[in-house]
């Protein structure tokens, strides 16, 4: 079938702002979004940037805005969409570098501060340290994350608030301190009970309605609220017997 794929470019070296050029271009069935971009630069035009590397939805490098919808490109198949004229955005939030593709620095920033890495002093066994069903289910939903960048790109409060984590960030962070391996002390993930941390998030849900990997960022940031909220209520309690 026959499509017009309507892409914002921009060339920050010679372009004034961003504007959409139109690409007609004839799909194969089954035929993913991020397939079809790759064929248009190709075919048609060579300069057209984009992001992708695994293309089996894992690396989260294709993240962007499809028919209005946060979507990884190489899993949003073009017939699906259903509509002849298929406009595509880069992720919002984050700076132009060159057309569909993003600084994500900003993003990584914030994910890093979390140190998104069990801690632990246990000796590593040979087998791993293996942790049980009802447990992994805990942290199963967090687990599936893949760092796409559209629960960041979505959020209001990162639009107007530089230092605010993000709700990928928090999430992860929830999902470490939730991972009976975990050791992390209460210093460390106690740093996001601030207005950049878990108190930052307006409760929008925004995160959990974009999230193309049906991850619920919002959840795991109550539920970090709630644990800082119970943790601190404890250390009161211990202080003044
Ligand atoms: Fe890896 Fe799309 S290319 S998630």
């Amino acid at each position: 079938m026959e499509y017009i794929f309507r892409i914002l470019r921009y060339d920050p070296l010679k372009d004034e702002r961003p504007s959409f050029q139109d690409y007609s271009f004839r799909t194969e069935e089954k035929m993913s979004v991020l397939e079809a971009l790759m064929d248009i630069r190709n075919e048609q035009d060579s300069t057209l940037s984009f992001r992708y590397s695994c293309r089996e939805a894992i690396c989260g490098s294709c993240g962007m805005v499809i028919n209005g919808k946060f979507d990884l490109a190489c899993r949003a198949m073009v017939d699906s969409l259903k509509a002849p004229v298929i406009v595509i955005e880069p992720l919002p939030n984050l700076e132009i570098q060159k057309d569909l593709a993003v600084n994500m620095e900003p993003f990584f920033d914030a994910v890093h501060k979390i140190e998104p890495y069990v801690f632990s002093k246990k000796q590593v066994l040979e087998k791993g340290h293996r942790i049980e069903d009802k447990e992994m289910d805990k942290i199963f939903q967090y687990i599936n994350c893949v760092l796409c960048g559209c629960c960041y790109s979505a959020c209001p409060v990162v639009s107007r608030d530089e230092k605010y984590l993000g709700p990928a960030a928090l999430a992860k962070l929830y999902r470490f301190i939730q991972d009976p391996r975990d050791e992390r002390p209460f210093s460390n993930w106690s740093r996001v009970n601030t207005e950049g941390g878990v108190w930052g998030c307006d409760t929008v849900f925004k995160c959990n309605e974009v999230c193309p990997k049906e991850v619920r960022p919002a959840d795991g940031i109550e539920a970090l609220r709630r644990k800082l909220v119970v943790e601190k209520i404890k250390r009161i309690f211990r202080f003044k017997r």
